[in-house]
């Protein structure tokens, strides 16, 4: 383990990185060693390339405004759950055939750092406070055994979605622990499937790595668009194909209300012969910093808040709708030879994003530093950045209030995106399935509450409602349970029954 010797020093020499060996001599043998072992496994070539395409496409773009180059997404391509009702049901019953069939895959994106939440575990592991307590994971894979038992009923055969989690080098471990511990949440531990990000250091401006101490490089997940890179080099490619999945269904660990493998999704995506598809909510307040989907220069892709102007972001159309107001909601659908393509042929070409950050660092004489402003990039790739090499590329648009809450920052007076929005979310739908289901809710007092909460002493706190996805997937199944009946909040439905949790001194 001598630097000198086995080539590091030169190395590191003729990528212009050799300040980080500066403190070898005053690090422990330990510390030497972890040290040696990341430099080695490093490729500074590549890296420095990445640094310098990647700044050179953010200072050539940071001031070109995309408008004149955009087009709304065409009404041929978008299926609406609301505008094409009468084809919902198809759509579903496809969806169902297919994930009956095992043909579908689910493919979560969990490498993130959840930096704003400040979480110290995995986003996944997190409990917004629900009744049940239910974590994040959980929530999720009980929808998949809820989907396979309703593919079940369709088909009558048995069928598997196979889950792959994606995690970073700072995830893995915890996540895996997790899942061991929870027996998996009663899935089959062979179709729960890890797999593991890469992680790109961070550097200053003048395309140094930084040190967050004497023997540590500051190092960060690429991106949840470093699926693509993963995919390939962790086999995981190749173990959907062993495992003749079709379809794959991507989405994001933070978003609550995610309809995991929604069927009705996957089967409008099925249907128009799509190789790629994206999940939309409306974005309905122009200035609402929520990226879109458009064409560019005729191929679609996603537009940030910051690349267009006010007067775009505030166009209308003749039905009084934002002009472009296919919000991203990092919800996707790929095809299997879809998602082999961009693998193996396009995923080279796509380019790291730059996101300025505080990167706390080590100075010269060792001390470690916290900058107050931006001090370095990161570098990203994204998710959608591949929807330009689709062929046959679809948009779906559902109601954010069905399927869209994530789970972003830490509880705060009028937070947005906190554990608490997330969980009234949640019992909102929840509540409206009860009502849809010919339930009703009544007070302490026997009186029937009503359907839409009010503003009682200033808050507008939704009815305390939780249905456990083993019972229910998407609302369905619940009028032999509450139909006709009186329910009291806390309302829990589970496998077990209806149970009202206050009556009952709970
Ligand atoms: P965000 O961009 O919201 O990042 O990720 P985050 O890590 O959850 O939170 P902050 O920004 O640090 O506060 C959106 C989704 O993409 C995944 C996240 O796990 C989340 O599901 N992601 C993000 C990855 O899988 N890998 C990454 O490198 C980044």
């Amino acid at each position: 383990m001598d630097p000198n010797t086995s080539g590091l020093v030169q190395k590191l020499a003729e990528a212009g990185q050799s300040h980080l060996l500066q403190f070898w001599k005053e690090l422990s043998t330990k510390e030497q060693q972890e040290l040696f072992q990341d430099l080695q496994g490093m490729d500074f070539l590549e890296i420095n390339g990445f640094f310098k395409s990647s700044m050179e496409t953010s200072s050539s773009t940071k001031h070109e405004k995309m408008d004149g180059r955009m087009e709304p997404v065409p009404r041929e391509v978008l299926g609406s759950v609301t505008r094409d009702r009468e084809s919902l049901k198809d759509w579903e019953a496809k969806g169902l055939d297919c994930i009956g069939q095992s043909k579908v895959a689910v493919l979560l994106l969990a490498g993130g750092q959840g930096t704003r939440l400040g979480f110290s575990h995995p986003k996944g592991m997190y409990d917004v406070g629900l009744p049940s307590h239910k974590t994040l994971f959980q929530i999720q894979a009980e929808r998949i055994l809820k989907l396979q038992q309703l593919a079940k009923q369709k088909t009558t055969v048995n069928c598997c979605v196979p889950w792959y989690i994606m995690t970073s080098g700072r995830t893995m471990e915890s996540t895996k622990n997790f899942f061991s511990e929870h027996k998996y949440f009663g899935l089959d531990k062979d179709n729960v499937i890890f797999f593991q990000q890469g992680m790109l250091p961070a550097m200053d401006y003048n395309g140094k790595i930084i040190l967050e101490s004497q023997g540590k490089l500051s190092m960060a997940p690429d991106g949840n668009g470093g699926l693509y890179r993963a995919l390939g080099n962790q086999g995981i490619l190749d173990d959907m194909q062993r495992r003749g999945v079709k379809f794959i269904h991507v989405y994001c660990v933070d978003n609550i209300l995610v309809k995991v493998a929604d069927p009705t999704f996957i089967g409008f995506c099925v249907q128009k012969g799509a190789d790629c598809g994206a999940k939309v909510v409306e974005k309905t307040n122009p200035t609402e910093a929520v990226g879109v989907v458009c064409k560019v220069d005729g191929r679609y892709q996603v537009v940030e808040y910051s690349e267009i102007t006010l007067a775009t972001a505030e166009k209308r159309s003749s039905d009084g709708r934002l002009m472009f107001n296919a919000g991203n909601v990092a919800n996707h659908f790929f095809s299997f030879s879809f998602l082999r393509d961009v693998v193996q042929k396009y995923e080279p070409q796509l380019q790291h994003h730059v996101a300025q950050k505080k990167i706390p660092f080590v100075d010269v004489q060792g001390h470690i530093i916290t900058p107050e402003k931006p001090n370095g990039i990161k570098m990203e790739k994204f998710v959608f950045d591949i929807f330009q090499f689709a062929k046959t590329f679809v948009v779906y648009e559902v109601l954010r209030e069905d399927e869209f809450s994530p789970l972003k920052n830490a509880d705060a007076q009028d937070g947005k995106d906190t554990p608490t929005t997330a969980r009234h979310a949640l019992m909102s739908l929840h509540h409206r399935w009860v009502l849809n289901a010919g339930g009703h809710f009544i007070d302490e007092n026997g009186r029937r509450m009503p359907a839409i909460p009010s503003l009682k002493d200033g808050t507008d706190l939704p009815i305390k409602c939780e249905i456990s996805p083993l019972v229910s997937y998407a609302g369905e199944g619940l009028e032999k349970l509450v139909k006709g009946r009186e329910l009291q909040a806390t309302l829990m439905i589970d496998e077990h029954g209806v149970h009202e949790l206050v009556k009952n001194g709970v």
